[in-house]
């Protein structure tokens, strides 16, 4: 069998964070580790990816260009993947040649084939700019749930996706100018001319999550509609058509098509620029995509289309792992508010593999999962230290001291053989959940594992039958060593280094392969050296990773804070006129949302003015209140009422709030 292995390629435009690292890459590399060990034919192939408007807009910001940004974080990604040992056969990126000339060549194909149609559309252009605005190149307020902030092609509060076109209020992300409409032309797969062969082939895949496959089969049954696949954007792969000049392809198109680039160059540096096309053009492939559940749509149904709309007889997708999300200590993780673990700086504070051990054991494979630091420090110390390293310190620590580290086979008791079949077993249950994408249960069975070892060296208390039956004890220690060679062999693909560095201290071959778990163990064992190879992480260590997060993301939350107004003299603040006033009557203002029209008393006259707090008082209850009002503001005229004065109010991401004395002024008391 042949496996082409994939992750979905991570943005070139940030670091690479724990709850990336949890949903489409540790699991594979898990997968892909195991498939090895089982000597199978795989590649793992991945690589960032480089087009799309978040990255030209960090290059505009930096006033830098999309280039100099994908190299930064190219390596930056890459950089954090080796620390944790997640090891791609190659990882490219798709602002390379190789990858333009595929993306085209994907577009010509299913453009010659009629299966790509222009239409004229109307986008937001910004004249300020004299340029569109796709995408996040925009902001507005939802036209659905009206949430400002929210994206040209997508809202994050309420998951609405709409055209631009729709946004309230919108504003150029570059310069704030509100953009106008302008036609132009686009392209569009239709995506409906493969409704049917992608509905043989979804429903054949019978072996996938069922709610993935009936939630496809419902989208196929509701009929696809086209997708715009081109932008007026500069940075992408050129549309390749004379009439598409200063269009790129889409980030989505081009992205998928990076798993083909990726594999082509690999093929190139290992010299054999052939050998992409044993894994692409050979329908018996088995390809595995694990992607972030947010990405299911575009890996079922898209990416499917334009493959089966190449002349080239790609094979297709035979599985997509899908995970669920990480949140981080009861919170989404935000890059932006920079409540995120970063990969690069956690492997500098803890042993990296620490961190695959709690994403494995902690995988959301089947709902939404939680990183806690505590739950973190429990994990690694109940466990791994506590379980297994415990069990490996002392039965080499008695092999060294009463066995001189030498240790030989022997012949074994019913007991004894109970444990090695229980071994066996575990083989083969780890040897189902791994090749079901399933790591969180091969830990488990692992662990449990290690505690049988725990149980069986308590009970037979190799330390005193060493004085009076050598050969009991010899027994006990000979099949502990053989359980802890098979868990190095089981462990191997979620913890690769430090089930290495057992071996080493086993004195077993340090090529590790699957098939070793079967084997009967007829040899003495040499222990090496004795030293723990877990060590505890101590309650101050998480003190002080809990404190970090907290103070990292405090000033994010100031990013809302407005900017301090400059000095003002005393005689300035003077000339104001602050006073206590009652409301005496408030109603709507017709055929408006946010303002009231107030009667107030100020204790020496009645007046009338307006006030924006519509939206966040109701009328009848501001009624009677007595608020702080400037007084000697100049008259405005709103709406046909000339306003008299306005009230203050504070206001924060929770809403607007009219200030109140704290003691009961009478109307006209001064303000200072
Ligand atoms: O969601 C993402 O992070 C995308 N960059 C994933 C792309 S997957 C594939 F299509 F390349
Ligand atoms: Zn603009």
């Amino acid at each position: 069998m042949r496996y082409l292995v994939t992750s979905a390629l991570p943005y070139a435009n940030g670091r690479l964070h724990v709850g990336h690292v949890a949903g489409a890459y540790l699991p594979a590399d898990i997968y892909v580790r195991y498939l090895k060990m089982k000597t199978e034919d795989v590649i793992y192939i991945c690589g960032t990816d480089e087009h799309g408007t978040p990255i030209s807009i960090s290059a505009d910001k930096e006033n830098t260009t999309p280039a100099s940004i994908v190299q930064r974080y190219h390596k930056s990604i890459k950089a954090a993947f080796d620390k944790i040992g997640i090891e791609f056969d190659n990882f490219s990126g798709t602002a390379r040649e190789g990858h333009y000339r595929i993306s085209q060549e994907f577009f010509t194909n299913l453009y010659d084939k009629g299966h790509i149609v222009p239409k004229d559309t109307t986008q937001l252009y910004c004249e300020h700019d004299q340029r569109f605005l796709p995408d996040r190149y925009v902001e507005g307020i939802c036209p659905r749930c009206k949430q400002e902030g929210a994206r040209g092609d997508q809202c994050d509060a309420c998951g609405a996706t709409y055209d631009a076109t729709t946004l309230i209020e919108p504003k150029c992300k570059i310069c704030g100018t509100t953009p106008v409409i302008r036609s132009t032309r686009h392209w569009f797969l239709k995506l409906d001319d493969f409704t049917g062969k992608l509905t043989e082939w979804i429903s054949s895949k019978t072996y996938w999550k069922e709610n993935v496959r009936n939630f496809m089969l419902n989208l196929l049954e509701q009929g696809l509609v086209e997708r715009s696949i081109t932008r007026d954007l500069s940075w992408g792969v050129p549309v390749p058509l004379p009439e598409a000049e200063g269009k790129v392809l889409y980030v989505w198109f081009d992205a998928p098509i990076g798993y083909i680039s990726s594999t082509i160059e690999w093929a190139e540096k290992i010299g054999q620029p052939d050998r992409w096309k044993d894994y692409w053009l050979d329908p018996n492939t088995q390809m595995i995509h694990f992607i972030g559940k947010d990405n299911i749509v575009f890996h079922s149904i898209i990416w499917p289309a334009m493959l089966m709309g190449q002349d080239k007889k790609y094979c297709l997708p035979h599985d997509i792992p899908a995970n669920e999300f990480l949140n981080l200590e009861g919170q989404k993780v935000s890059s932006s508010k920079d409540w995120a673990v970063w990969v690069d700086e956690f492997a500098e504070t803890f042993p990296a593999e620490y961190l695959r051990y709690y994403l494995a054991v902690n995988a959301p494979e089947t709902k939404d999962m939680d990183f806690s630091f505590r739950d973190f420090q429990a994990r690694i110390n109940n466990e791994l230290n506590n379980v297994l390293g415990n069990l490996i310190n002392r039965v080499l620590s008695f092999a060294a001291k009463n066995f001189a580290s030498r240790v030989e086979a022997c012949p074994l008791s019913e007991e004894s053989k109970a444990l090695v079949e229980e071994v066996m077993r575990t083989a083969h249950e780890c040897e189902e959940s791994y090749s079901q994408f399933g790591v969180k249960a091969s830990c488990k069975k692992i662990m449990d594992l290690a505690r049988s070892g725990n149980r069986y060296f308590d009970e037979r208390k190799p330390w005193t039958a060493f004085k009076t039956d050598p050969l009991h004890a010899q027994e006990t220690l000979f099949t502990c060593l053989c359980l802890i060679s098979k868990i190095s062999v089981l462990f191997s693909p979620v913890l690769p280094k430090t089930m290495a560095e057992l071996r080493a201290l086993l004195g077993v071959e340090s090529k590790v392969t699957w098939n070793e778990v079967h084997n009967v163990i007829d040899q003495a064992f040499v222990i090496n050296e004795v030293k723990p190879i877990f060590r505890k992480i101590l309650d101050e260590e998480i003190d002080q990773e809990l404190e970090r997060l907290q103070t990292k993301a405090a000033p994010a939350k100031a990013k809302n804070y407005k900017a301090l107004k400059e000095l003002i003299s005393y005689d300035e603040f003077s000339r104001m006129d602050i006073r206590i006033a009652r409301i005496l009557s408030a109603q709507k203002v017709p055929k408006t949302d946010k303002l009231l029209h107030l009667v107030i008393d100020l204790g020496f006259e009645e007046r009338e003015l307006v006030a924006g707090i519509a939206e966040h008082y109701a009328p009848e209850a501001i009624v009677g209140k007595k608020v702080v009002v400037l007084a000697n503001l100049e008259p405005r005229k709103i709406r046909g009422i000339v306003s008299q004065g306005m009230i203050l109010a504070a206001e924060d991401e929770n809403g607007l709030s009219i200030l109140l004395p704290e003691k009961d002024s009478g109307p006209g008391s001064t303000v200072q």
